[in-house]
């Protein structure tokens, strides 16, 4: 059982204060009748809720995509830093996490969910799931350095990083386009150290089937239906 604005908010419909206002106008039912504030416990698994007479779904299961901004700490909770879960507010789903992790610094594509099983997969150093960042750098990036990268560089690991893909960018000389299968820490940064180049700017564009779009800075969208079916998840 589980109180009826508690609900109303994980099943999207708006903050806690929207939902306040939403019930007290009566746009919300339960089981075809009209409920006028949230303390009321429902069976969530079970209830009809529906607002404005449409009704609404318990997803149990959430899948966001943020893109991050710089100055964000990836953290569920932060003593001092504002956390990319502070800029979640009024998404759905208990229990959101962020799916890996950017530096404060970087900026781009974060998915988060409750998805435990999903996050397991796409961090799992075994599946190789590609994520391409968009690299400006101090130096011009040479065809030299663009073929270690490809290659594989010791970056003071046990091991060298696994080939790399990289595409210069149209009309720019200190930038690339770097696809990697690896998730080590700061492994971008520590990549074009190695190769005798610094990261200036680090934006992650794609991951795995997902990509950034033109989502701006500090917003969210919940996945499309093909996405989660491109990342073999229902909800
Ligand atoms: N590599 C880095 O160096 N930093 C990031 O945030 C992500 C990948």
């Amino acid at each position: 059982m589980i109180r009826l604005d508690k609900l109303l908010c994980e099943m999207g419909a708006g903050s806690r204060s929207e939902v306040k206002a939403m019930l007290k106008k009566g746009r919300v039912t339960v089981d075809g009748i009209p409920v006028l504030t949230g303390d009321r416990k429902v069976e969530e698994h079970t209830v009809s809720v529906c607002l404005d007479g449409q009704p609404l779904t318990y997803a149990k299961t959430a899948y966001y995509l943020l893109h991050k901004p710089a100055g964000v700490v990836t953290a569920v909770r932060d003593k001092t830093e504002k956390t990319v879960m502070d800029l979640m507010q009024g998404a759905a789903g208990k229990d959101l996490f962020p799916v890996g992790r950017l530096d404060k610094d970087t900026e781009g594509l974060l998915l988060i969910t409750n998805d435990g099983a999903l996050s397991h997969r796409l961090l799992s150093p075994k599946k190789h799931v590609d994520k391409t960042y968009l690299v400006l750098t101090r130096d011009e990036v040479t065809t030299q350095m663009c073929r270690c990268l490809e290659a594989g560089v010791e970056i003071g690991d046990e091991k060298p990083t696994l080939p790399a893909r990289v595409r210069k960018l149209p009309d720019c000389e200190d930038g690339i386009l770097l696809t990697i299968v690896e998730g080590r820490f700061h492994q971008v940064k520590r990549m074009l150290q190695a190769v005798g180049n610094e990261v200036v700017y680090l934006k992650r564009i794609s991951m795995g089937p997902l990509t950034l779009g033109d989502l701006p800075a500090g917003c969210f969208r919940p996945l499309t239906e093909e996405e989660k079916k491109a990342l073999g998840v229902e909800g």
